[in-house]
């Protein structure tokens, strides 16, 4: 089996001797329980979608509700697909147009606080500001101290995630741990927040123009089943903000790491963005769409390193797939880090090259060679979110300044694949302005 650059060596080893190969499947057991690891777009296409209805979240998404409620992410159907009805107009292309000037807004407001030759970490720098642009376009709210409570509320709420993996997570967070303390307290002022914006908008009846105002106005007209409660309002802002964030930013970090490893490609985004912001675009979707190259640069950090780096079911009925005997109970797992870098569909796989993503290239490889916001029924519902915050804010910074290693530091980009796949040493870069 081959290393797609990421395991470690001794997981490696583990399972080229215990796993079984079946062309693109790769079978073994791990924990008692069957695995099955399917590396073909094809697959993708068949487990993701065709196949969904065999299947369910798996069992650490069933622990995090004990924290994220019945939210999109955690929700198994039917409910999933009545709260996805009701959230997806939220994410309309209009409104994300309405949300691209925010971004922009607040990637200038950043960047004019740098002072320039300092050297800063732009995985930090990333998590604070999607944390302010999903905050101000969630619920309309800039006001620093705001920010800074969510900021330090959803940090330390993070630090749940890695409990749900835990048998009993729920006796866990009682204990009188520091971390748990800290986590509880998260969740209370989160919470806190939450519901009073909820209360302060239901009786006001005043359309923000955020995300917040769209949930309070949906309506299940399809399902008959009418609005949200405030339960189920507060389950999806949490999940919205909880998973808007870090995605977006680590997604980020990968790329301004690749714009300091390649300074040709940099300049190369910087000349295009200072000619499409020198013409004065009407708004940020026409921003958007001329910056071509740019976003073929997003395209391709997010192959190399897919922020969501594998997506897993568990399997609900016993099924058989392609001739093998699925159990139920068995976990599937759809890895991007794989399909992205199989030389089959992505010649020379560790070389960044935006190019690949020229849409003559991209025609010649199967539809789902492909798939860093996931398939299917449950594809990332912020994916156009996603593209605007990424394109912009590249764009914004790179037409200002200049991205360098600092002296000495690894060129190599260090990894830590947990649920998302993040920089393990931040991604400390010079930053100079540009004449
Ligand atoms: C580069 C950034 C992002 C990446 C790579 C990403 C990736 C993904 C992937 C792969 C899934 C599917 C997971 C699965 O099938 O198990 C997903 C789901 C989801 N994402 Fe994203 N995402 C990003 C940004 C965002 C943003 C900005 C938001 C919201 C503002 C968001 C909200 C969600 C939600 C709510 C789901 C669950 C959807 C459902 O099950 O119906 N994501 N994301």
């Amino acid at each position: 089996m081959r290393n797609p650059g990421l395991l470690r060596p001794s997981t490696h080893e583990f399972l080229q001797e215990n796993s079984r190969v079946f062309g693109d499947i790769v079978h073994y057991k791990a924990f008692g329980r069957h695995v099955f690891q399917f590396n073909h777009p094809e697959m993708v296409q068949e487990v993701l979608i065709r196949d969904a209805a065999m299947q369910h979240r798996g069992i650490v998404m069933q622990r995090a509700k004990f924290v994220l409620g019945e939210g999109l992410l955690t929700s198994e159907e039917p409910l999933h697909m009545r709260q996805r009805r009701l959230v997806q107009p939220s994410f309309h292309r209009g409104r994300i147009a309405a949300y691209g000037h925010t971004m922009s807004q607040f990637a200038c407001a950043m960047t004019d606080a740098w002072k320039s030759g300092t050297t800063l970490d732009m995985h930090r720098a990333m998590l604070q500001l999607t944390l302010r642009i999903t905050g101000k376009c969630l619920f309309d709210t800039d006001v620093a101290s705001e920010v800074q409570t969510i900021s330090d509320s959803v940090t330390a709420f993070m630090g749940f995630l890695p409990l749900a993996f835990l048998p009993f997570p729920q006796l866990v967070l009682k204990m009188p741990f520091g971390f748990t303390r800290r986590i509880r307290k998260s969740q209370k002022k989160l919470d806190a927040m939450i519901y009073s914006m909820i209360a302060e908008r239901r009786h006001s009846g005043q359309d923000h123009g955020d995300l917040l105002s769209m949930l309070l106005a949906s309506q299940d007209t399809e399902g008959g089943t009418g609005a949200m409660n405030d339960r189920q309002i507060r389950d999806e802002c949490l999940t919205l903000l909880l998973a808007g964030h870090e995605t977006t930013a680590n997604g980020l970090s990968f790329i301004f790491f690749l714009m300091a490893q390649h300074p040709e490609i940099q300049e190369r985004v910087f000349e295009e963005a200072a000619r499409v912001f020198a013409a004065v675009p009407v708004n940020a979707t026409e921003t958007y769409e001329r910056l071509r190259y740019t976003q073929r640069v997003v395209s391709e950090a997010l192959r190399l390193y897919p922020p969501v780096w594998v997506v897993a079911r568990a399997v609900a009925v016993p099924y058989e797939y392609r001739g093998l005997a699925i159990p139920a109970g068995s976990l599937l797992l759809v890895p991007q880090i794989a399909i992205h870098r199989d030389p089959r569909f992505y010649p020379d796989p560790l070389r960044f090259d935006p190019d690949r993503f020229l849409p003559e290239i991209s025609a010649n490889r199967p539809r789902y060679a492909y798939f860093p916001f996931g398939a299917g029924s449950r594809v990332c519902i912020g994916e156009n979110f996603a593209w605007m915050e990424a394109v912009l804010v590249l764009a914004d910074v790179v037409r200002k300044w200049r991205l360098t290693f600092p002296a000495g530091a690894s060129k190599e980009l260090a990894l830590s694949a947990q649920i998302s796949l993040r920089p393990r040493d931040g991604v400390p870069l010079i930053v100079t302005r540009r004449a």
